[in-house]
């Protein structure tokens, strides 16, 4: 059985002040530095729950896509968020996405949705009202790993332990290409890198949440690890951090 996790518009819910999960784990870092997968199966080594938070962004660019609207117009985009109906449920350790009824969770991923997530990332209201989706998220739950760009900064700066994944970029075009292959399509890997390097100033340059290392984030350059040593190195530092608490 999935595990509904959130739906919004947002006056469908109900606010109550909530307790903070007991171990909060940030991952955040740039496209392509692996922060997804290794979150996921770190997530499932301590058992804990698993949130994407890119994946929220993804839904609403989507629907304002499917909505046919201008994703410039910030009201617009807010309307969208307003008008539609999102649901947000864990399977498998991944997350699914329905929107009005509809589930999205392969379209969201598409290349035209990765180019105008810009916009509703650079979106100050917006953002405000998915983190406090990603804190009521975390309410109630006894453990969570969460991934994105402003975990560690902006939505659970009081987090537990707090990483930061960066990799070279053409390491980072190399594994999306190979994402892209295993789908069926393909891209030159210039044509990716660009992409790559085009999200990251784009992420990096807006005013709000942006994306930084948070000044207590643990530093991790993957560009010469496999995934299982991306896994194994968050592993021994959660170990470490969680031994020094105790
Ligand atoms: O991690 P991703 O590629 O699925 O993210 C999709 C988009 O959402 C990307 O443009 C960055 C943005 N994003 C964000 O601004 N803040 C987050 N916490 C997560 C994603």
């Amino acid at each position: 059985m999935d595990e509904v996790f959130c739906q919004f518009p947002f006056n469908r819910l109900l606010f109550t002040k909530f307790k903070m999960a007991d171990l909060i784990i940030t991952i955040d870092g740039p496209a392509g530095s692996g922060k997804s997968t290794a979150a996921r199966l770190l997530a499932r080594q301590l058992g804990a729950s698993f949130l994407d938070t890119g994946a929220m962004y993804r839904a609403v660019t989507l629907a304002a896509m499917q909505a046919g609207v201008d994703m410039s117009d910030e009201d617009k985009l807010l309307g969208i968020m307003e008008t539609s109906e999102f649901q947000f449920s864990i399977t498998d350790d991944m997350m699914a996405v329905c929107i009005n009824g509809t589930d999205v969770t392969g379209q969201i991923r598409s290349p035209q949705v990765t180019a105008n997530a810009r916009y509703i990332a650079s979106c100050p209201k917006a953002r405000e009202k998915l983190v406090e989706m990603q804190r009521q998220f975390a309410a109630g739950r006894q453990k969570i790993v969460t991934e994105g760009r402003d975990q560690g900064t902006v939505a659970f700066k009081d987090a537990d332990i707090k990483f930061y994944l960066m990799a070279d970029p053409t390491e980072r075009a190399r594994r999306r290409q190979a994402e892209l292959r295993a789908r069926g399509g393909d891209q030159s890997l210039e044509k990716i890198r660009k992409a790559i390097e085009d999200r990251d100033k784009s992420d990096q340059n807006r005013t709000v949440g942006p994306l930084r290392p948070a000044e207590d984030a643990v530093i991790i350059d993957t560009t010469d690890l496999s995934i299982d040593g991306v896994v194994e190195k968050l592993l021994s530092c959660v170990k470490e951090k969680c031994f020094e608490k105790n």
